[in-house]
């Protein structure tokens, strides 16, 4: 089975629209033309607009953030689907550790959520991961199966495999300290098993991206581990050599 390398860079919190705007062109030129890694980045909300822009005609895709499962209604500081798509968002980040720990996302919500995105013609990635403490208790994958058969139940079986799910122990993320290589495809590997566990090609079809640390220094032997076909980039993404040099990883 083979699947097509996936490198997205999550800008989180960063960059105002003139500082975003200055990214992507500083990573055009780097990473502009590459078809063989899916190369994704995803600004603030108020950036996308202008990223999308900038981007257009190259191969670098733009993702959201977040994302409301409702179209429209009274969700005061919310954006909903069609919002992304009006602009030509290709995608949305869902359920990341830290809308879950600072902004109470529920697997409830991403229930419905993720098969919403899908719906509306946005890629999602499903982020799940382990606290330190849930790693320490040896609760790892009671906590991944509930976050991943939470996050998928309400997909058709037929358009699992277009969900990338994101492994981010959040122990591991802005610490600088990686998993390593060993136990980021173990926990990967068991990632997905528990897509396979809805429908065998659909598990095998699916990406499953590293996230945690990921930098040019550890990323060559991280992606090359059989089931990691990418990585979820957070610091490192926001320094145009630093991605291109992961992206340039990911291609083998
Ligand atoms: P860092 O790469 O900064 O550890 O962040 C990872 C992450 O959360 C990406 O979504």
């Amino acid at each position: 089975m083979s699947r097509k390398p996936f490198i997205a860079g999550n800008w989180k919190l960063n960059n105002t629209i003139a500082e975003a705007e200055e990214l992507i062109q500083a990573l055009l030129p780097r990473v502009g033309a590459v078809e063989d890694v899916d190369v994704v980045v995803a600004p603030s909300y108020l950036s996308l607009a202008a990223v999308v822009d900038s981007a257009r005609g190259s191969a670098v895709q733009v993702y959201a953030q977040n994302m409301h499962e409702k179209d429209s209604g009274a969700f005061t500081g919310e954006v909903s689907a069609p919002m992304l798509t009006e602009i030509d968002v290709h995608g949305v980040i869902l359920g990341h550790s830290e809308r879950r720990q600072f902004f109470g996302e529920t697997d409830r919500a991403l229930q419905l959520k993720v098969p919403r995105a899908l719906e509306a013609g946005l890629i999602p990635i499903l982020c799940v991961g382990e606290t330190e403490e849930e790693r320490e208790q040896g609760d790892t994958e009671r906590r991944l199966r509930h976050q991943v058969q939470e996050g998928l139940e309400k997909v058709p079986v037929e358009r699992l495999h277009e969900v990338v799910v994101a492994y981010e122990p959040v122990w591991a993320i802005g610490t600088g300290l990686s998993a390593t290589a060993e136990q980021a495809q173990e926990t990967c590997g068991f990632v997905r098993a528990l897509v396979q566990g809805f429908d065998k090609e659909a598990g095998n079809a699916v990406r499953v991206l590293y996230g945690g640390s990921l930098k040019p220094e550890n990323a060559a032997e991280i992606l090359s581990q059989p089931d990691i076909d990418g990585a979820l980039v957070g610091g490192a993404s926001l320094d145009a050599e630093s991605f291109a040099a992961i992206v340039e990883a990911a291609r083998g």
